[in-house]
């Protein structure tokens, strides 16, 4: 049996905490059984690795591992994708279309954000989870698998039961094992590592110099709430690496990107959650475009003065603040950001393999500059919604990797796609 560290290196899994060695031991025992599982938590915690770790250790390995995000199929087709259909089963079945659990045969489902599958759904999901059996839509013909379910959720089943939106007899099933992942806050000695390996990824993928954080610096991140998790500790990281200047990280600089209302609150809801994750993403686009435009006025500015004036030493004693804002404050940053590849810090931490297909180029995610600069008269929304058809079409209409390109979850990018009908 693989030991929790192999694990942690294979998976890409960062952490110490006892907390998450229990959670990843547990899967590791569990993986061999045909158990299901059932993977709580908060939001952002790291949930999705969980499925992962069971299928490649269990002996349905050599078949295929299906995830499934509930919350992002609309409710009137999540029964088709599941469980296939039969031609003229409704408007626009044109074909007869195997389902997950057809295709999944012999393999692993992960059930993500279980808790918001419609009732009717979880009537069917039940029957597979008793003796394997399932109907296509508009079948009456009985069908047999044998597939190991994975579930994952973020929000309070109990809560959910007592509400009627899920089925009690459903919920034991699918817990027979419960894996806990625990929240952020809860692993202090994490939070650094986790922050130097981001701050290290992002470096490397900026093709910047890596940011490092003060001693009261840390003290703040390890002080912090983090409603959203390692999502939200990653994003700070992102946002810090591409803004920050000054790559020496203080207190009071990572404060303001630290959320202050609401830190008391419990846990972030979803949707909130996900809206708040694309407007820091905007707005960080934004900032970079604003920043951009402001180098170039300057640019600007110092290339009239040049040409009026053809005496280099005039101009520079002249314009000596702009020349220090535009190229920093001494000969020091300049030799930074001339050689950034040496200055980056490189943790001998392997990239998460699920990252992989994440990694965007920087002139890739950038490249649609100059088209917003051209269309500054269009609201905010028309902005919104340019990016992400930008992104889509980029992309084939792939929402896995646009959604990736925009830093935002796939379920924010489908609910996007709807409220734009695009
Ligand atoms: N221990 C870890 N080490 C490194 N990266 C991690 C770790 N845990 C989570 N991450 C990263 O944090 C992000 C969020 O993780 P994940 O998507 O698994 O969250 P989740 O628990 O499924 O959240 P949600 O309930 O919102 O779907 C991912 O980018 C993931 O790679
Ligand atoms: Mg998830």
């Amino acid at each position: 049996m693989e030991s929790v560290q192999a694990i942690k290196q294979r998976f890409g899994i960062i952490g110490n905490t006892p907390l998450l060695n229990r959670a990843i031991e547990k899967a590791i025992q569990v993986a061999p059984t045909d158990i299901s599982v059932l993977v709580t938590g908060e939001s952002g915690v790291g949930k999705e690795s969980i499925p992962k770790i069971i299928h490649q250790l269990s002996h349905r390995k050599h078949n295929k591992y299906i995830a499934v995000n509930c919350g992002a199929i609309p409710e009137g087709t999540i029964d088709s994708e599941l469980f296939g259909h039969e031609k003229g089963a409704f408007t626009g079945a044109t074909q007869t279309r195997q389902g997950y659990f057809e295709v999944a045969d012999g393999g692993t489902i992960f059930l993500d954000e279980v808790g918001e599958l419609p009732l009717t759904t979880q009537v069917r999901l039940l029957r597979v989870l008793e003796n394997g059996e399932f109907l296509k839509v508009g079948s009456s013909k009985v069908q047999k698998t044998n597939v190991r379910i994975v579930a994952a959720t973020n929000v309070n089943m109990f809560e959910a039961i007592e509400k009627e939106k899920f089925r009690e007899d459903l919920y034991y099933r699918l817990s027979t094992v419960d894996i806990h992942l625990p929240p952020l806050r809860e692993r202090q000695e994490d939070i650094h590592l986790l922050f130097r390996k981001f701050a290290s990824d992002f470096a490397l993928k900026y093709k910047m110099p890596t940011v490092k954080l003060t001693d009261s610096a840390i003290q703040v991140l390890a002080k912090h709430r983090w409603g959203g998790n390692i999502r939200q500790l990653r994003n700070i990281a992102e946002q810090l690496s591409v803004l920050e200047q000054n790559r020496t990280i203080t207190a009071e600089t990572l404060r303001g990107y630290l959320p202050t209302a609401g830190t008391n609150l419990p846990a972030i809801i979803k949707t909130s959650k996900s809206e708040s994750d694309f407007s820091s993403e905007r707005e960080i686009l934004y900032k970079v475009l604003f920043d951009m435009k402001a180098d170039l006025n300057d640019l600007k500015k110092l290339t009239m003065e040049l040409m009026k004036n053809g005496n280099t030493k005039d101009v520079e004693k002249d314009n000596e603040g702009l020349i220090q804002k535009i190229y920093g404050k001494n000969k020091e940053e300049e030799t930074i950001y001339e050689n950034p590849v040496q200055e980056t810090e490189v943790l001998s931490i392997p990239e998460h393999p699920a990252e992989q297909d994440e990694i965007i180029d920087i002139q890739d995610k950038y490249h649609f500059a100059e088209e917003i600069e051209e269309e500054e008269t269009l609201s905010l929304h028309d902005k919104e919604l340019e990016l992400i058809k930008k992104s889509l079409e980029r992309h084939s209409g792939k929402r896995k990797l646009a959604a990736a390109e925009l830093g935002i979850s796939e379920r924010t990018l489908y609910r996007k796609i709807k409220q734009y009908d695009l």
